[in-house]
């Protein structure tokens, strides 16, 4: 099984930003943890993070070429303002799972909408890096 963990913008941040919302966890030990799990459950997991745009849709358009057969991913702030990976991820049509570590319902009105909800298979949001690995145990069984 092959899986795809899409980071967006300011999640390599993680750990220093605004802890308070985000946790104390870095990027790297939420991704060590679910290379772990994919190597305990045989699966091949890769990991992409990135600040840009276009580089998120580049990737996204690569998983049709890479045996990818779910997408987790968390697109920070272009969730609420990208009609260009919401499209990306219609294009090459693998199912996916949208993650966010915050609850987005219990914050600012601009998070509440998402571009990509509707097309997700589901949506995690509020339980922090716990997120992750619920998408990741769902996507491995499925
Ligand atoms: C986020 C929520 C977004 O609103 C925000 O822009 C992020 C992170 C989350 O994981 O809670 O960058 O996706």
């Amino acid at each position: 099984k092959h899986i795809l963990v899409l980071h967006g913008p300011n999640l390599n941040m993680l750990g220093v930003r605004e802890p308070g919302i985000y946790g104390h966890q870095t990027l790297a030990d939420i991704d060590a943890r679910l290379s772990q799990l994919c190597v305990e459950q045989d699966a091949g997991c890769a990991v992409f993070q990135s600040n840009h745009e276009g580089e998120l849709v580049d990737r996204i358009q690569a998983a049709r070429h890479d045996e990818t057969e779910f997408i987790i991913i968390n697109a920070g702030a272009y969730t609420h303002t990208s009609i260009a990976i919401r499209d990306a991820l219609a294009a090459v049509g693998i199912p996916f799972i949208e993650v966010h570590l915050s609850n987005v319902y219990k914050r600012e009105s601009f998070r509440h909408h998402s571009y990509l909800s509707d097309q997700a298979v589901g949506v995690i949001a509020g339980l922090g890096p716990a997120g992750y690995e619920a998408a990741l145990r769902y996507a491995l069984a499925h």
